[in-house]
């Protein structure tokens, strides 16, 4: 069973930013495969550092269409990338001196505050972008 699986009920309702949340979810559920069939470090590394690049690309893309649209709720919109931004480097840094942080918690918290902040967090700017023209 995958780890993380999209359904309706994620959707914001504008396209390109539901095809982002769908590679993320793909993203995630690819690692979370790899990681429970090898234990290769490297490997897990390397494609766990292409998540959290492509989680930042996508807050990026967020962040710029609210503005663009007048988003009301911007600033604690993006408080809340910032927030998981600082707490998913934090984990990397300390997985990386080897404080006993493991790339799995990463990915768990990672997938776990994503779900949350898709369906509190971004399908309220879906209503809000819809409301504007936007699908
Ligand atoms: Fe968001």
């Amino acid at each position: 069973m995958p780890m993380f699986e999209w359904t309706q009920e994620y959707s914001v309702n504008v396209r390109e930013l539901d095809e982002q949340h769908k590679k993320l979810v793909d993203m995630i559920n690819n690692l979370d495969e790899s990681m429970k069939s090898e234990n290769q470090g490297d490997a897990i590394k390397i494609v766990l550092d292409e998540l959290l690049d492509y989680t930042a690309y996508h807050f990026e893309t967020e962040e710029k269409l609210l503005m663009q649209y007048g988003y009301p709720r911007l600033e604690s919109h993006t408080k809340e990338h910032d927030t998981l931004s600082w707490r998913v480097l934090d984990m990397r840094t300390r997985h990386e001196s080897g404080e006993g942080v493991e790339a799995k918690e990463i990915l768990d918290f990672l997938t776990a505050w994503l779900k949350n902040h898709i369906l509190f967090s971004d399908r309220q700017y879906g209503i809000f972008l819809n409301s504007k023209g936007l699908r």
